[in-house]
């Protein structure tokens, strides 16, 4: 390398170092907002949350999180939509297939028009999507007073704050500080933006019965609903990563092979 080519590189290095760190300070500085009355002074600990899925080898707790289907349905579903969850999903988490045709017979979804061009109602299928418990965002918003509840589809990859942002939310209600006004039919949360959030505290102990017997603690629902949503929002994430590691061990023996073929080869001349 010339001196020339050395100081290029050396440049590109320096831009790009740039560039990965610009999006960083801006985002905190973003965060930080202004200081009003309603600033919380202390802001309630949110237990820490060990997630097995982060890491090469991460996977969901499977079990977690068919108890978090139990809190979506059990609770979060008369609000909130989950557009992007069909039955059979489950499958994933190991639920049978029985298991799964059951869960879903519970369930009514709009069939194709009949004859006469009105939509009925019938028994849902493993292959349909978790019924939305609204029939459009009107009713939604007219339900809500005026607020709009998200579809929890995507939430955990939407926010910022990653899987924290449900432990989060769930877990920031709390008295608002002194001089602080929350607005009719709005609930103090300081970690909402704002806040001030117009759901209610969703969850109270036991708001949901566990079949394999673990206690609906709040937490331990918390816990749960957030690792079912982890893995709505990608269901494929232990199927990606055990195809990622088994790509890397492939490219490890891939190299080892052409370092040796190339050895092979060159050995006349070397
Ligand atoms: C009674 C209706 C109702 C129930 C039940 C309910 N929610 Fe909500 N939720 C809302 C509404 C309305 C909003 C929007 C709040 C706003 O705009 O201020 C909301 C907002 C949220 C947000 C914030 C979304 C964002 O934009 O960051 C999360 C997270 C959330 N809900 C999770 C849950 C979970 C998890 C459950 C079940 C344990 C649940 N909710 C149960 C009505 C509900």
């Amino acid at each position: 390398m010339t001196l020339k080519q050395i100081s290029s590189s050396l440049f590109a290095g320096l831009i790009l170092f740039a560039s990965a760190s610009i999006p960083a300070s801006t985002a905190s500085a973003a965060g930080a907002g202004k200081e009003t009355a309603c600033t919380p002074k202390t802001l309630p600990t949110i237990p820490e949350q060990k997630w097995s899925f982060q890491g090469i080898f991460g996977h969901y707790d499977h079990d977690s999180a068919l108890r978090g289907f139990e809190v979506y349905r059990g609770v979060c579903a008369s609000c909130h939509s989950l557009n992007l969850f069909a039955f059979r999903n489950l499958s994933a988490l190991g639920a049978t297939e029985d298991e799964i045709k059951g869960v879903a017979q519970e369930y009514e979804v709009p069939a194709p028009p009949n004859d006469e061009g009105e939509v009925v109602l019938r028994r849902a299928l493993p292959s349909d999507h978790f019924p939305k418990p609204f029939p459009n965002v009107k009713a939604a918003a007219a339900a809500n007073g005026g607020a709009i509840p998200p579809d929890l589809s995507l939430i955990v990859k939407a926010r910022p704050d990653f899987e924290a942002h449900i432990p989060k939310i769930l877990g920031g209600y709390m008295d608002a500080p002194a001089g602080c006004e929350v607005g009719e039919g709005r609930y103090y949360n300081a970690y909402y933006p704002g806040y001030q959030i117009s759901m209610a505290p969703p969850l109270s102990p036991d708001a949901v019965t566990y079949n394999d017997g673990t206690a609906a603690t709040v937490e331990q629902m918390t816990t749960d609903i957030n690792n079912f949503l982890a893995f709505v929002a990608e269901p494929k994430l232990e199927e990606r990563k055990q195809t990622g590691f088994k790509v890397i061990i492939f490219l490890v023996i891939l190299t080892i092979l052409l370092y040796l073929a190339k050895r092979e080869v060159w050995r006349k001349v070397h």
